[in-house]
């Protein structure tokens, strides 16, 4: 099951439902109170079940964790504490009383007298220190820590009690429906007679016990109304969960006898109690005869202050002064009494009540003390029952005071149960994961820390006059910023954001914030009564009193400034508390109250995850659910079993032995862990490992048959993992060697080369000088004037190049060669030269080499420019020669073309006028036939004119002329078209103008006109291009133009 706060809530409310109110969270007990008796569940025999049986073999209980601190004990040597914490109601009291009653009667025997006293100490600290409250009608109005000590062999040798914060203010008023400390009640209704007589309590025969509250008290006892024991607001009180007040007073007086308090002592006792009763009955009003606002007591009053002062033993009038007086000194040493206003009166009055009953309560915790004394103590058990965190809509300085101690409880409770515990599984290698958990020691530093809220207060108390106010104030801002810190208008609740600033603040503690209204805190911080009071009353006749004042355990102090505070003195028991936890075992019961209504069988589950988170109990199941909340050691378990063992297994080695056995018991392995001192169970785990081994002996035999095969087998498995192991280290030991070699060679070769790689480079580079490399002339320049690819070699080639000077140059080379050798031979002899002596001859060579190179570089560039330069010369005059010789041939070539041209011209020309020549006889001939068929036709026409009118023969020659006209028209927009073409397409063409042919038409039809003549010379065709001649042959209608071209392609 997946532990967390869901599915713890669930598991304690189905056992609670079951009447299982215990249940183990790792080591941590809860216990939900039934709210009635559940049976045979503390018995004598139910103690007798736990005693001596690990956690977890039994169902859980508060004795099974009484057992385990007990056996802590006696197993570790170590004193223990047990911390009940739980909200009022929750059961803490009852829890402790189980508790120490289980721790007293062990062994099995009732318990002996001094463990009697011990039992018998409760009563009686309830009875004084309990009272009615609407959360628990038994409530514990005090913190306590009971020490058990016991002997080296376990027996009980005594006890000691220390008591924390007794609510004072319940003394003098308590809340709506709460009642007074329960001796009041049990005084007043089940004193004997004679007693009450004597306390001044009235008449006892007309007492009547079961009706007991403070009205029909008070007319019962035929006394005034007993203002301290009145509570005006409630309607019902003291009607329902009465306490049986009068059989109880006689087990307290029964239960002080039994602690060596005598019957006389226990009357002054009861006299203290009655004192405190009468006082609480003494009432002022405003003194009218005084001049000074002073006070006096009513009427009615006188008889309580009578009893009083008869019961304390003090002079009735000096009573009345110290009440209604404040006696002080002046600067010059002179005394003066201060009259008092009513209600300062009053409060006087319950201081005094306040201090005598506390007194007493010191009183009676320190005689129980006195009865229970050891001489010499081994060890101790202590069980701590202190109020819980504590959240009311109005909190005041004792919710401050508990929930600060609640914040201590709790930085121990992180402590023990989850550092502690993480730092032991770190120590043990057991590999759990870190649980994280709110810290809250900065909450206890903002409360106790130097000018922290405690010191605040006390500082305000020693101010003349001290301010609620001016101390909020001061807590704001000298506290400002602190994270548990706020002011009450951040508070979630209304109520609390209607406060000022400086009437309250909020502490947000570990369960929650909280706001404090500061009212009270001054008045209750300071305990101490008046100088001028507690000087009467050290003058009291009632020895018993006086004792009470003198008997404080602190120096007599006085004065504001010297007073211990409250809050301080609480500091102190705490901080000495701690001390004690802190060095001893610790188990914690956590005590769950299941409703508010105080009825059994209720389960509100909100209120109690609250109260399970309030607890710590978060971390709580984190670390369970990772952690190993059960341990022990290997060795204290093989004594443990060890009787149960045949002697083969038990001389085992104690580990080997659990782990045989836990192996062997078929234990898995998730639910234990070996540390390396311990071994560790889940929860739960341990108690069945322990029930298996011991709840079945007939069947030990067999156990022990399978921790011994497993033993042979895990031996076996060793002996092979062994041999495996030792190959494996000798192919790990070569494999090592190899690289060793390998690894000096490394390192020789490095330092070798470190010795010698400037010797050798140093020699290739000198080498390269004078080796044939290619030439890089200007890297060579460029490159720190060192060479790269320069050589000696090279240089004797440009020395023998040179005409001028060869051997001069070349002699130089040599020289240079010969200091080159010279440094070679050096390094070479020298193993121990420095690479700065080689690189500076190396630059030494090679500058001189450079500068060598570049005079020869120089020669060489000198020669060779004058060299190209004559061969510039000569190509010039070549050019020159050529150039004529050209112009000359193209001259040729071009007289030659001109001739050509000349000759086809005159060829054309003579072809042209042959065809002229035939043409005109052809002419001639055509013009003949006309000439002859026109006279034909004229003859005709002469015969049809005959015939014909004259306006006939008009007209037919109009029509012929327009014929003609229409067919000239026709052939001129034919050639135009033709022309536009020709012109679209690019083709260079010439037509012969309209005009001209119409006029030569004309002419050759006048037969005047002569013959058109071609001139072959008019087109120059030598510059056409052929596609040019193509279109124009194709296209032109220039018969020149035609002819031409006819000629050309003849
Ligand atoms: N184990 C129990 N069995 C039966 N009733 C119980 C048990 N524990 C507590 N109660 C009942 O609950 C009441 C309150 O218990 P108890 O006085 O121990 O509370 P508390 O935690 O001490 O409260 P406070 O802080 O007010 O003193 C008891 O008076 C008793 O009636
Ligand atoms: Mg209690």
């Amino acid at each position: 099951m997946y532990l967390n706060e869901a599915t713890l809530l669930n598991n304690v409310r189905l056992r609670y439902l079951k009447d299982k109110i215990y249940t183990y969270v790792g080591n941590i007990l809860v216990a939900v109170n039934p709210y009635n008796d559940i049976q045979d569940l503390y018995s004598t025999q139910s103690i007798s079940r736990y005693r001596g049986k690990s956690l977890g073999l039994l169902p859980p209980h508060v004795f099974a964790i009484a057992d385990k601190a007990f056996r802590d004990m006696k197993v570790l040597s170590q004193s223990q504490s047990m911390i009940v914490s739980g909200e009022s109601g929750a059961g803490k009291t009852e829890s402790t009383k189980y508790i120490l009653r289980y721790l007293c009667e062990t062994g099995g025997y009732a318990a002996g007298p001094i463990e009697q006293r011990i039992l018998d100490a409760n009563p009686v600290l309830e009875a004084f220190g309990n009272a009615k409250t609407t959360r628990n009608s038994n409530s514990s109005r005090f913190g306590k820590f009971v020490e058990i000590h016991f002997s080296k062999s376990y027996g009980v040798v005594g006890g000691y009690i220390s008591h924390y914060l007794l609510e004072k203010s319940r003394i003098c008023s308590q809340n709506v429906d709460e009642r007074n400390y329960h001796i009041f009640y049990q005084l007043c209704s089940g004193a004997p007679a004679e007693l009450k007589m004597k306390m001044g309590l009235g008449n006892p025969e007309k007492f009547h016990v079961s009706v007991i509250f403070s009205s029909s008290l008070t007319r019962i006892l035929k006394m005034p109304l007993v203002q301290y024991l009145v509570n005006r607001g409630s309607k019902t009180q003291h009607t329902r969960n009465l306490r049986n007040d009068a059989s109880d007073f006689v087990k307290i007086d029964k239960a002080l006898d039994t602690l060596g308090i005598s019957a006389g002592d226990r009357q002054e006792i009861y006299t203290i109690v009655a004192a405190v009763l009468h006082l609480g009955n003494i009432e002022f009003e405003n003194d009218v005869d005084d001049s000074h606002g002073g006070s006096r007591l009513t009427p009615a009053s006188l008889k309580s202050l009578e009893e009083a002062s008869r019961l304390m033993k003090l002079d009735v009038g000096e009573l009345k002064l110290g009440l209604a007086f404040r006696t002080m000194q002046t600067a010059c040493g002179d005394v003066i009494n201060v009259p008092l206003k009513p209600r300062e009166a009053a409060s006087a009055r319950d201081a005094l009540a306040k201090s005598m009953y506390s007194r007493l309560f010191d009183n009676i915790v320190s005689r129980i003390n006195a009865s229970i004394p050891f001489q010499t103590s081994a060890f101790y058990i202590g069980v701590l029952d202190i109020a819980g965190f504590e959240y009311f809509p109005k909190n005041g300085f004792e919710q401050f005071c508990i929930n600060y101690c609640n914040e201590k409880l709790q930085t121990f409770f992180n402590e023990r149960v989850l550092h502690h515990e993480q730092i032991l599984y770190a120590q043990e290698g057991l590999q759990v994961p870190r649980i994280t958990y709110a810290d809250n020691s900065d909450c206890i530093q903002l409360v106790e820390d130097k000018m922290g809220v405690i010191d605040l207060l006390n500082e305000e108390g020693k101010l003349p006059k001290p301010d609620a106010c001016h101390f909020t104030a001061a807590v704001h801002k000298n506290l400002h910023g602190h994270f548990r810190l706020e002011l009450p208008r951040c508070s979630k609740l209304r109520q609390h954001r209607e406060l000022r600033d400086d009437e309250g603040f909020i502490i947000r503690h570990f369960a929650g914030a909280v706001c404090y209204e500061t009212a009270q805190f001054i008045e209750k911080n300071n305990d101490a009564l008046h100088s001028s009071l507690e000087a009467l009353v050290c003058e009291a006749k009632n020895h018993f009193l006086k004792s009470l004042f003198e008997t404080v355990d602190q120096p007599k102090r006085s004065g504001k400034l010297n007073y211990v505070s409250v809050a301080s003195k609480f500091r102190g028991q705490l901080n000495e508390l701690m001390e004690k936890l802190q060095s001893t075992g610790t188990s914690f019961i956590r005590c769950i109250k299941p409703n508010g209504k105080m009825a059994p069988k209720d389960f509100d589950g909100g209120g109690i995850l609250s109260q399970l988170q309030c607890a710590g109990m978060g971390s709580v199941l984190k670390l369970m659910q990772q952690g190993y909340p059960s341990r022990t050691g290997f060795q204290s378990l093989h004594e443990m079993y060890k009787q149960y063992l045949p002697g083969k297994l038990a001389r085992l080695d104690a580990r080997l032995f659990c782990k045989a056995l836990f192996k062997a018991l078929g234990l898995n392995d998730t639910d234990f862990k070996f540390g390396v001192s311990k071994v560790f169970f889940r929860a739960g785990k341990f108690a069945e490992f322990d029930q298996m081994l011991k709840s079945d002996p007939e069947n030990l035999a067999a156990l022990v048959d399978r921790v011994k095969q497993w033993l042979l087998r895990s031996r076996w498995k060793k002996v092979q993992w062994g041999a495996i192991m030792v190959i494996k280290l000798t192919k790990k030991i070569e494999y090592r060697r190899e690289n060793l070699i390998v690894m000096q060679k490394m390192v020789r070769m490095h330092q070798a080369r470190k010795q010698h790689q400037p010797r050798y480079t140093g020699i290739s580079r000198l080498k390269k000088l004078q080796a044939m490399h290619a030439f890089k002339r200007n890297e060579n320049i460029i490159h720190l004037g060192l060479p790269y690819g320069i050589n000696l070699d090279h240089m004797q080639r440009i020395a023998s190049e040179l005409k001028a000077n060869r051997e001069n140059s070349l002699s130089i080379v040599a020289n240079l060669d010969r200091n080159l050798m010279a440094a070679i031979t050096k390094i070479k002899t020298d193993d121990k030269i420095l690479r700065s002596t080689i690189e500076a001859d190396y630059v030494e060579i090679v500058t001189r080499v450079n500068k060598e190179l570049i005079l020869l570089d120089k020669k060489l560039e000198q020669q060779k420019t004058a060299e190209e330069q004559e061969k510039l010369r000569r190509i010039q005059e070549q050019m020159e020669a050529d150039r004529k010789r050209e112009e000359e041939e193209k001259l040729r070539v071009a007289e030659e073309a001109t001739m050509k041209r000349k000759k086809s011209q005159i060829e054309v020309q003579r072809r042209l006028e042959e065809e002229e020549v035939r043409q005109l006889e052809a002419q001639a001939v055509k013009a003949e036939a006309e000439r002859e068929t026109i006279a034909a036709r004229h003859r005709l026409n002469t015969t049809q004119f005959a015939s014909m009118s004259v306006e006939e023969a008009m007209a037919k020659a109009i029509e012929e002329d327009s014929l003609a006209r229409q067919q000239l028209e026709q052939e001129r927009r034919d050639r135009e078209l033709a022309l536009r073409l020709a012109r679209e397409m690019g083709v260079q063409v010439i037509i012969p103008c309209l005009f001209d042919e119409e006029v030569a038409a004309n002419q050759w039809g006048s037969g005047a006109a002569s013959p058109v003549k071609t001139d072959p010379t008019k087109y120059d065709l030598t510059k056409w291009k052929y596609s040019d001649l193509r279109d124009a042959i194709n296209t032109s209608c220039d018969v020149d133009l035609l002819e031409v071209l006819k000629a050309l392609s003849e």
